[in-house]
C-alpha cells in the first residue's frame, strides 16, 4: 500500500503522541501517557498535562522515528492536532511540529482531533463507506457526526450539553471512591452486577428533547441522580451495593449512546457507524451498540482499541488523506483552538 508519508503529533489532552503512516499503513505510534501524574487530582490538570507534554514530545518523536525506519526528510508533511483540546497541552504539539516543518520545509498541516479519531479506523479496516455516521466517546468528548467526506465535508448531529460520557464514568467513579480513571474500573464491577437493579435516569430522551433532528447527550443528570441515590443509601446507614450501581450507571450510558446512534443513522440512512475514543472500550457499550445496529441492518466499525484513545496515528492518517486529496496545508502562523468545531 503506498500513499503520502505523514508524520503526526498529538498533544490535545494527556496523551503525547507522535504517528508515522505511508497511506493506511502504520509505520509508527508512540504515547506517552501522563495519565499517572493526574491520578491524584481526579481527573486531568491542564498545567500538568502542558509540562508533560514538554518533557515527552521529543523523546516520542525520536522512537517513532526509529521504529518507522525512516530519516525524517523522507516525510510528504507533518500534521497536527490544533484542536479541541487544551489550549496549554495543543500549543506544545504545534510548536514541535512547526519547528519540524520549517526546519524539514515540508508543509503543516493543523487538524481537527475529532476527525483524528475517525480516520484512525482506516489503518484497522481500509477506506470508510461514505457517507456514514461516527460515536466519539471519551473522557473530553461526546460527538455524534454524519460523515461525507473525512477530508472536509462532515457535520456535527449531537454532543453531549455537560459532561463527556467518560468524565461521567470518572466522577461516578470518584463517588463510589473506585479513583481515576473511572472506565476499566466500574466496566470491571459492572459484570458482577445487575444492570435493572436502579433505573438510573436516560437524560434528553423525552419527547420534548428530540426536536430540530439534534442526537445530543447529557449525562450530568445521571451523575447527580447515582450521588444522590448513594448519599441516600449512606445517610440510612445501609450498605451500597457498588455492583449494582455501577451496571445499572453503565446501562444507562450504553442504553441512551446507542438508541440516539441508531437513531441518527436511521434519520440519515447511513448504513455504517464508527465507534471511537476511549470509552469505544466499554464492554456493555460495545455490546449494546453491536445488538442494535445488527438489528437496523447497520455496520458496526471499531479501530483496535489501542488506537480509539488519543494518538499521533490518527493525526499522521488523517494527514495523509489530506495530502492526498491535494487539500492546502496551513499556513504556519496557525494557532491553536481549544474550542475548534468539526
Ligand atoms: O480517549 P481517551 O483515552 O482520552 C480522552 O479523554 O480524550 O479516553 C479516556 C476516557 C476516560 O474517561 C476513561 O474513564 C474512559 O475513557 N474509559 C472507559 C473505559 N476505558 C476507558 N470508560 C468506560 N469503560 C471503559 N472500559
Ligand atoms: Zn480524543
Amino acid at each position: 500500500m503506498s500513499g503520502p508519508l505523514v508524520l503526526g503529533i498529538e498533544s490535545s489532552c494527556d496523551e503525547t503522541g507522535v504517528g508515522i503512516v505511508r497511506g493506511h499503513e502504520l509505520l509508527a505510534n508512540e504515547v506517552a501517557s501522563s495519565v499517572e501524574e493526574h491520578v491524584r487530582f481526579g481527573g486531568v490538570v491542564p498545567e500538568v498535562a502542558s509540562r508533560a507534554h514538554l518533557q515527552a514530545i521529543v523523546p516520542a518523536l525520536q522512537r517513532a522515528q526509529a521504529n518507522a525506519g525512516i530519516d525524517l526528510s523522507e516525510v510528504d508533511a507533518i500534521a497536527v492536532t490544533s484542536g479541541p483540546g487544551l489550549m496549554g497541552a495543543l500549543v506544545v504539539g504545534l510548536a514541535a511540529a512547526k519547528a519540524l516543518a520549517v526546519a524539514l520545509n515540508k508543509p503543516l498541516y493543523g487538524l481537527n482531533h475529532l476527525v483524528g479519531h475517525v480516520a484512525v479506523d482506516l489503518l484497522d479496516h481500509g477506506p470508510l463507506p461514505m457517507p456514514c455516521a461516527a460515536l466519539l466517546v471519551s473522557g473530553g468528548h461526546t460527538s455524534l457526526l454524519h460523515v461525507r467526506d473525512i477530508t472536509g465535508d462532515i457535520t456535527e448531529l449531537g454532543a453531549t450539553i455537560d459532561d463527556a460520557a467518560g468524565e461521567a464514568y470518572d466522577k461516578v467513579s470518584r463517588l463510589l471512591g473506585l479513583g481515576y480513571p473511572g472506565g476499566p474500573v466500574i466496566d470491571k464491577l459492572a459484570a458482577e452486577g445487575n444492570p435493572k437493579a436502579i433505573a438510573f435516569p436516560r437524560g434528553l430522551t423525552a419527547q420534548k428533547d428530540l426536536v430540530n433532528h439534534r442526537f445530543d447527550y447529557s449525562f450530568s443528570g445521571l451523575k447527580t441522580a447515582v450521588s444522590r441515590w448513594v448519599e441516600t443509601r449512606r445517610r440510612d446507614g445501609q450498605e451500597v451495593p457498588m455492583a449494582d450501581v455501577a451496571a445499572s450507571f453503565q446501562e444507562a450510558v450504553a442504553d441512551v449512546l446507542t438508541a440516539k446512534a441508531v437513531d441518527a443513522c436511521d434519520y440519515l440512512g447511513v448504513d455504517t457507524i464508527l465507534l471511537g475514543g476511549g470509552v469505544a472500550a466499554n464492554s456493555r457499550l460495545r455490546g449494546l451498540l453491536e445488538e442494535r445496529t445488527a438489528a437496523a441492518g447497520i455496520t458496526l466499525r471499531r479501530p483496535r482499541p489501542g488506537l480509539c484513545t488519543d494518538n499521533g496515528a490518527m493525526i499522521a492518517v488523517l494527514g495523509a488523506e489530506v495530502v492526498a486529496a491535494g487539500r492546502r496545508p496551513s499556513s504556519l502562523d496557525i494557532g491553536a483552538d481549544s474550542g475548534m468545531p468539526v
